[in-house]
């Protein structure tokens, strides 16, 4: 329950369908299935399996674990990404996580109640993160006690531990998640053609959109690494969290079973349950031209301006969208948690500090550069969080990371760190795509997108000229996580020197 709290979260309900739809719909569709066969659970096992070894060994944390891999000064380095990427991940996360909580608020107060047109649901959300100004709020304070109840509640989640804290709220979260999604995709299911003066914008033809193949994208890089990145980002690979959690694994306990299943419990929440809500109804409420130019506004918003007008239209509308948008930041939290458990692990574990100071240090961090994202979210700096750290980050590192694992530490190893204690017997074909198929694709993508985009992503070409101070200071603060990182896995790493054996 931990492992899917970790995974299934805002991603699988609200950046999905952002990323089907500004990604054209079927057309993303392909390079999605292709990722989670090709690299989603290939890399789900490696996660698993030297989270497992790390704790063998007793580390929590990437750059202790690749270390053991690979006693090169290198391998800790590259794992500082797998401590400083989360917790810039999770800054941007839990503030887009205490919307959902106010969404639920919003909805118990019924106060988006009568909104019946896209401009104005977009509207109301604008006001209420502070985009634009509208009469729905005055200024952010709104937004402002959400982020700070929310910062609270994660401290107090994180204060608990492991068991009291995470396992308490995932066994709870989890199976409410589930029932809440399935009644809501029933009743997505009945909702047919809410405006029978536009024919064409039905349930129907939001499925259609997104199950129809489309070929013509194809050949664009950025689609399949925006397929890639979503993913990783929704499986929760590429970032620290799987391993911080799987290194609490005994030695000897499966993670052959476990991985596929957290890969298949996530895909569920995504595949059949995250893309039969918000674009179907964003397609029937507002068609699929508006819902593209939607998605391309925010990577977040599609579900915040599509399921509060669903919500109108069931009997007890007001309770149903109290407990979605309460069961999604549930879902929010529990992935929350697990990007703020590497560097807690770190600073508890490497450097030893209690809990609860790792705990104030961790949050600390999520409210200083919180501020800078609450007030400056007009320039897109979420958007430019979640592309370097939720989308470029997790595939740079999950590439170093199985170079490190299956070339380095070497297969035949790997592959018996994999099948060792396994539940299922894994079909050796995947022995050959961890060794080749899974790293020669990430390289190609990062190959090939970079040639394609990357550069001009990487110069702002495209940026608004007003909005490049902010994206250049989002940039400074990654780095900054990044250097932190480096600085403290110098000092703790120098009682790691002597490792007797690699095994
Ligand atoms: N894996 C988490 C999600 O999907 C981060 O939201």
């Amino acid at each position: 329950m931990a492992m899917a709290g970790n995974a299934i979260g805002l991603g699988n309900f609200l950046r999905f369908p952002v990323q089907a739809a500004s990604n054209g719909g079927g057309a993303f569709m392909i390079p999605y299935f292709v990722a989670f066969l090709v690299v989603g659970i290939p890399m789900m096992w490696v996660e698993w399996s030297i989270g497992r070894y790390g704790g063998k060994h007793g580390h929590g944390t990437t750059p202790g674990i690749l270390y053991r891999l690979w006693q090169h000064p290198a391998a800790k380095y590259i794992g500082v990404l797998g401590i400083a990427a989360p917790v810039a991940f999770a800054m941007y996360y839990s503030y887009v996580q205490s919307w959902t909580l106010a969404y639920s608020f919003f909805s118990l107060t019924g106060k988006y109640f009568g909104i019946s047109t896209q401009a104005e649901m977009g509207a109301f959300l604008n006001s209420f993160n502070g985009t634009t100004e509208s009469s729905y709020f005055s200024g952010i304070a709104t937004a402002y006690t959400f982020f700070l109840i929310n910062l609270g509640i994660v401290f107090w989640v994180l204060v608990r531990g492991v068991v009291r804290g995470i396992e308490t709220l995932a066994k709870f979260a989890m199976p409410m998640l589930l029932i809440f999604a399935i009644i809501l995709v029933v009743r997505v299911l009945t909702l047919g053609t809410p405006d029978p003066e536009f024919p064409e914008r039905s349930v129907m033809a939001g499925f259609a959109w997104i199950w129809n193949p489309d070929l013509s994208l194809l050949s664009e890089a950025s689609v399949w690494l925006a397929a890639a990145g979503q993913i990783f980002f929704s499986l929760g690979i590429g970032i620290g969290s799987m391993q911080c959690y799987a290194s609490y694994v005994r030695a000897k306990q499966d993670v052959a079973l476990t991985g596929l299943t957290t890969s298949m419990s996530n895909g569920f929440a995504e595949v059949v349950l995250g893309s039969s809500i918000a674009i179907p109804v964003a397609v029937a409420f507002f068609g699929v031209t508006a819902t593209e130019a939607i998605a391309t506004g925010g990577s977040f918003d599609l579900g915040f301006q599509s399921m509060p007008l669903i919500f109108q239209q069931l009997p007890l509308g007001e309770f149903i969208g109290t407990l979605w948008f309460g069961l999604l930041f549930f879902a929010g939290i529990t992935s929350t948690v697990a990007l703020t458990q590497p560097p807690m692990a770190f600073l508890q574990d490497e450097m030893g500090w209690p809990r609860k100071k790792a705990a104030m240090a961790v949050i600390s961090f999520l409210f200083i550069f919180g501020n800078f994202i609450v007030f400056n979210i007009e320039h897109g700096v979420i958007d430019e969080f979640d592309f370097w750290i939720g989308t470029v980050g997790l595939v740079v590192f999950s590439f170093l990371e199985i170079i490190i694992f299956a070339w380095i530490f070497g297969m035949d190893k790997a592959w018996a760190e994999i099948t060792e204690g396994a539940a299922i017997r894994i079909p050796r074909i995947f022995y050959y795509m961890i060794k080749y198929v899974t790293p020669v694709s990430l390289g190609i993508l990062l190959i090939v997108w970079t040639y394609q985009a990357g550069f001009d992503l990487l110069l702002l070409r495209n940026a608004n000229p007003e909005d490049i101070p902010y994206l250049l200071l989002t940039r400074g603060i990654i780095l900054g996580c990044i250097l932190i990182g480096l600085f403290l896995v110098r000092r703790v790493s120098k009682s790691w020197a002597e490792v007797p054996s690699q095994n």
